[in-house]
């Protein structure tokens, strides 16, 4: 299965645009991480994962029909030739079933391309944008599938709360989506902490392939979703914060564990990442309860529960709660 097969299975045949589309989806935060695939053209993972929504962080973006393709992010212009714009427009093409020209005007309310995850809501919001201007009707499985055919982890950012990507087992991955876990937990924090806002120099999609040929460890890998996954998700059930916060975070620190393991390389720590980690065991050992998790770059993302608020703001006077 391609993924024009997925695009025909799941949208009626390539028709004109409407006027405009517009959507918004927010980033998310694995809890439980997605680092490999089995399959690289669909996107499938090789295990399941598990996120939260960053509710009011994501990407809001407007599509209408134009002479030739264009895109602003942010407010500036992108070339639909630069690797990015490239990406995207492959993407919206795909969707179509055809190539009308489109342009794009997309705000991201986090920084690009520093491990924020902000490709997830950037995709999750283009299938929405897409779905209003060609008034289709999807339901949340089908744009979850889209989405993944964009960035595995968009298809998570679809939906509100925690959620819960399916790995799935059909080898055209129409099993492979997200799903529900729970709604927000009210008390529950997740604050991002922009230690660096650099461009990360190795994306994802080829860190997690080179984790994959090149890491012995990696092996150990499935294992360790395998036993954090299903801790996870009865935890966010139970609101157990304990054993989410430290499943959590060893589930965080073991996938890089795989990259830093890999050849060449893969280290997205900066300093400031090892020093925050270090303060955050620091305050634990004060009594905080406050975890830590890391995507494919050097930004560290805390969790804690309400009743921690002014400790973690104490200690983390740049902690912007979300
Ligand atoms: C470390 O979804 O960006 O953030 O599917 O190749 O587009 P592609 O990768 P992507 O990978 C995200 C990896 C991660 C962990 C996660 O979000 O689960």
């Amino acid at each position: 299965m391609t993924p024009e097969n997925v695009r025909n299975l799941l949208l009626p045949p390539p028709t004109e645009p409407g006027a405009r589309g517009e959507a918004f989806a927010s980033a998310n935060i694995a809890l439980c991480k997605y680092w490999g695939k089995r399959d690289e053209a669909l996107k499938l993972p090789l295990t399941g994962s598990l996120s939260v929504s960053l509710g009011k962080l994501g990407t809001r973006m407007r599509i209408s029909p134009a002479d030739r393709d264009a895109l602003v992010i942010n407010g500036g212009d992108i070339s639909p030739e630069s690797k990015a714009g490239k990406r995207l427009f492959d993407f919206l093409h795909l969707l179509q079933g055809t190539r009308y020209s489109l342009r794009v005007e997309s705000e991201n309310t986090i920084p690009m391309g520093a491990g924020l995850a902000s490709s997830a809501s950037a995709f999750a919001a283009a299938v929405m944008a897409m779905e209003a201007l060609y008034g289709w009707d999807l339901d949340y499985r089908a744009r979850s599938i889209l989405a993944r055919l964009g960035s595995g982890s968009a298809c998570r950012s679809v939906l509100p709360g925690f959620v819960e990507w399916k790995a799935g087992s059909d080898p055209g991955g129409m099993d492979s989506h997200a799903v529900p876990v729970a709604p927000v937990w009210p008390e529950f924090r997740v604050t991002v902490l922009t230690l660096s806002d650099a461009e990360k120099t190795v994306g994802s999609t080829e860190g997690m392939s080179r984790t994959r040929d090149t890491a012995p460890l990696f092996a150990a890998w499935p294992t360790q979703v395998e036993r954090d996954l299903p801790r996870i998700r009865r935890a966010v059930l139970d609101r157990d914060f304990t054993t989410l916060g430290q499943t959590a975070e060893q589930n965080a620190l073991a996938m890089h564990a795989t990259m830093i393991a890999a050849w060449p390389p893969l280290i997205y720590w900066q300093p400031e990442t090892l020093a925050t980690l270090h303060k955050v065991h620091a305050l634990r050992a004060e009594g905080v309860e406050v975890y830590a998790t890391l995507d494919a770059g050097p930004n560290v993302k805390l969790l804690y529960l309400r009743e921690s608020d002014a400790a973690v703001l104490a200690a983390f006077p740049t902690a912007a709660e979300v």
